[in-house]
């Protein structure tokens, strides 16, 4: 099994310090919702996100949107073989159920992605594809207990996929890691929690390249 984590993700709720922001009440007040119920995405919210701190790091929920659907759409994810967790920059974690069909339209994941902060789970009722809850990578890796961590990063030490993905197909539940944010680095408590930190390219790659390539990869590596 190989448990996929996009970590830091720039997916979270509209941030109290900035909602009474004029773009922000109207955005909302456009979707019927509250300010504190919209998702940040700095299309519609960039006059308002320059009084936010790490703001380069926010506000970029279609980063997880393209990158879970590259990621369950995989046939190691079919196969059941594959565990997929999104971890947010606010700390909240959101596992995702592998039978999970996420829609494609990217407005209608947002919508989705707030009702799951604000009900907590989705469906309300019946089998749960979706769940939310506070915490932080560290807390979800206690819990998962991975044989080893593996993250990515242009930081990391070069190496590529493929001898990469050998090396962990022996393991019993490896995961990996990728940066859900559009700029930056991995924070340093994330960099702690790893046992490697790979570099698959001399350039900076979107998340769901790189997403995409290690599942082909480790497909390879256990012959799928
Ligand atoms: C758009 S990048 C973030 C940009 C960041 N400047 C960087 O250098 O990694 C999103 C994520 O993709 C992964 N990534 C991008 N390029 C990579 C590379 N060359 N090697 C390994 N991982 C990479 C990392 O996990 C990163 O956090």
């Amino acid at each position: 099994l190989l448990i996929f984590i996009l970590t830091e993700s720039a997916l979270e709720l509209v941030p109290k310090k900035i909602a009474n922001h004029p773009s922000i009440r109207k955005h909302a007040a456009r979707k019927k919702k509250k300010p504190g119920e919209i998702l940040l995405d700095r299309t519609y919210h960039h006059a308002a996100m320059r009084r936010l701190a790490g703001a380069e790091k926010r506000g970029r929920p279609d980063i997880a949107h393209i990158t879970l659907l590259q990621v369950l759409g995989t046939p190691l994810n079919m196969s059941g073989m594959l565990k997929t967790y999104l971890h947010t920059a606010a700390d909240y974690v959101i596992e995702i159920d592998s039978r999970t069909n996420l829609p494609r339209n990217y407005e209608r994941f947002v919508g989705l992605m707030e009702q799951l902060h604000v009900q907590h789970r989705v469906p309300s009722k019946g089998a749960r594809l979706l769940s939310i809850k506070k915490a932080t990578l560290s807390e979800l890796l206690n819990e998962v207990q991975p044989s080893k961590t593996l993250a990515f990063s242009t930081m990391g030490r070069a190496k590529s996929l493929q001898e990469t993905c050998e090396a962990i197909s022996g393991e019993k539940n490896p995961a990996v890691i990728v940066g859900g944010f559009p700029h930056g680095h991995f924070s340093a408590d994330t960099m702690a929690l790893t046992d490697e930190i790979v570099s698959i390219h001399p350039q900076a790659l979107d998340a769901w390249v790189v997403a995409s390539r290690i599942i082909y990869e480790y497909e390879r590596a256990i012959g799928l």
